[in-house]
């Protein structure tokens, strides 16, 4: 008989998105996974073995394939659009400030001392860890302004087996003397880690051209970065209206320009292509322009919250059709998990109704859609990520709601939908049993 080419077979409760406000629950599924890590069939409603040996005749896969799921469940691994990984080291320290007082007292030191590889080493590992062992098999990273330490993220994220952008940050002024570039180093710097990263040919890994944000670089910078992201065919990221001090300096820095998204528009850094942080002070016609431009915006609530920048109205931005998905923005948030970023996504929706009461509140089905299929438009892989569909690829966590001294109690009468919601608000890294990213079991 011809090997098969199935890899894998899930049979089991699967749960996902198809839509904004639905959370999909597909009981007695049957999920094939090829050799090449993409999904070859999903079928619901296998609850007998004589249907399930159809299936197994028509695919011709081995038992010794088959995982039981039992009473855990399969939902797709998350997308984080946006997170520091050197800020990983002051995660949960260093919340008492605003953005810009917060980027010089914590965040600058702490970056400048990734020249050193060991330091580099120690951190980089431990954050890739933490992000997958939390199920978050997709990451947009900034790494630091140094070439070696930002390859050697690369690296980690590469060997760890998890799917990432991988950015070396740029900055060539308005920056402590301890930790800037001039901008000859910045583009030649970033263009050798763009080639290098592209040469190793890992599609899983690629680079991603991270100008810090506008008050960082020069226009000469900002120039070169958007010409570079185009020739390489590389998507983008940066920061934009995270907190009013800084959308002032932005004014202040570009009189002629209209707007702080026209800014980047001019330099060729706002395309399809594209994930901006933060966008909680974007005036409706910025949005607009990113509508226009195609453009994608990274939700980091918790971020907001605790470095007290705002509120972002999530429902006008699906309102207006813009690419939005969730970004943990490690150390702005302090947790690396992305259920913190689900569920505060619930909360800063809420905030928004304190302020507007015929806001129309997103809950956590639609969080989670952000989560994953959200994420998944941002990092423009719609058709290959954020929900088990036929053709995408196997990224996916197996979650035990019941796993021994776990973070939540199930009840006899709790149904499916009660269990992943507990998960939801409740759950943690206890609860991923295994994490798989394109078809490979990776924790
Ligand atoms: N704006 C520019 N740099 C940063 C950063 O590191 N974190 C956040 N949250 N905003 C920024
Ligand atoms: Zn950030």
């Amino acid at each position: 008989m011809m090997s098969s080419a199935i890899a894998s077979v899930f049979r089991g409760t699967i749960i996902h998105s198809l839509e904004l406000e639905t959370v999909q629950i597909l009981h007695n599924a049957a999920l094939g996974v090829s050799h090449l890590g993409s999904i070859v069939f999903v079928r619901p409603d296998v609850d007998t073995d004589d249907k399930f040996n159809l299936i197994q005749q028509e695919y011709g896969f081995e038992s010794n394939k088959v995982v039981n799921l039992g009473n855990k469940f399969l939902i797709p691994g998350f997308i984080d659009t946006h997170a520091h990984a050197p800020q990983y080291h002051n995660a949960g320290t260093g919340t008492d400030l605003p953005l810009l007082k917060w980027l010089e007292k914590y965040t600058f030191p702490v970056e400048s001392k990734f020249r050193d590889l060991s330091f580099a080493k120690n951190v980089y590992t431990k954050v890739v860890d933490r992000m997958l062992k939390n199920g978050t098999t997709t990451c947009c990273y900034y790494a630091t302004i140094h070439l070696d330490a930002s390859l050697l993220l690369a690296d980690i994220v590469t060997e760890r087996g998890q799917r990432g952008f991988i950015g070396k940050v740029c900055m060539d002024r308005h920056s402590p003397d301890h930790y800037v570039e001039t901008t000859e180093d910045s583009i030649r710097n970033t263009r050798q880690f763009v080639e290098q990263l592209q040469a190793r040919g890992n599609p899983l890994v690629q680079p991603i051209v991270t100008p810090r944000f506008a008050p960082s670089c020069t226009d000469s910078l900002m120039h070169d970065l958007g010409k570079l992201a185009r020739e390489r065919n590389t998507l983008v990221q940066s920061h934009i209206s995270e907190n009013l001090d800084e959308v002032q300096w932005v004014k202040s820095l570009y009189p002629n320009l209209n707007s702080y998204a026209e800014v980047y528009k001019h330099f060729d850094l706002l395309t399809n292509k594209t994930i901006m942080a933060h966008c909680v002070h974007l005036s409706d016609q910025e949005l607009d322009l990113f509508k226009q431009q195609e453009a994608s915006i990274a939700h980091c609530p918790q971020s907001n919250f605790t470095l007290g920048s705002g509120a972002l109205d999530v429902r006008k931005v699906l309102s207006k059709n813009i690419k939005i998905g969730l970004g943990s923005d490690v150390s702005g948030g302090y947790s690396a998990s992305l259920l913190s970023a689900v569920r505060d996504t619930t909360k800063c929706s809420n905030a928004v109704l304190f302020g507007d009461r015929t806001h129309k509140t997103l809950g956590y089905e639609a969080a989670f859609y952000l989560a994953t299929v959200g994420g998944s438009k941002v990092v423009c892989m719609e058709d290959k990520l954020g929900n088990f569909v036929e053709g995408k690829y196997f990224d996916a966590q197996v979650i035990d709601p019941y796993v021994q001294g776990g973070p939540f109690d199930v009840f006899a009468d709790d149904t499916p939908k009660d269990i992943f919601q507990k998960f939801i608000f409740l759950g943690d890294d206890r609860n991923v049993n295994s994490v798989y990213v394109n078809g490979k079991k990776v924790i």
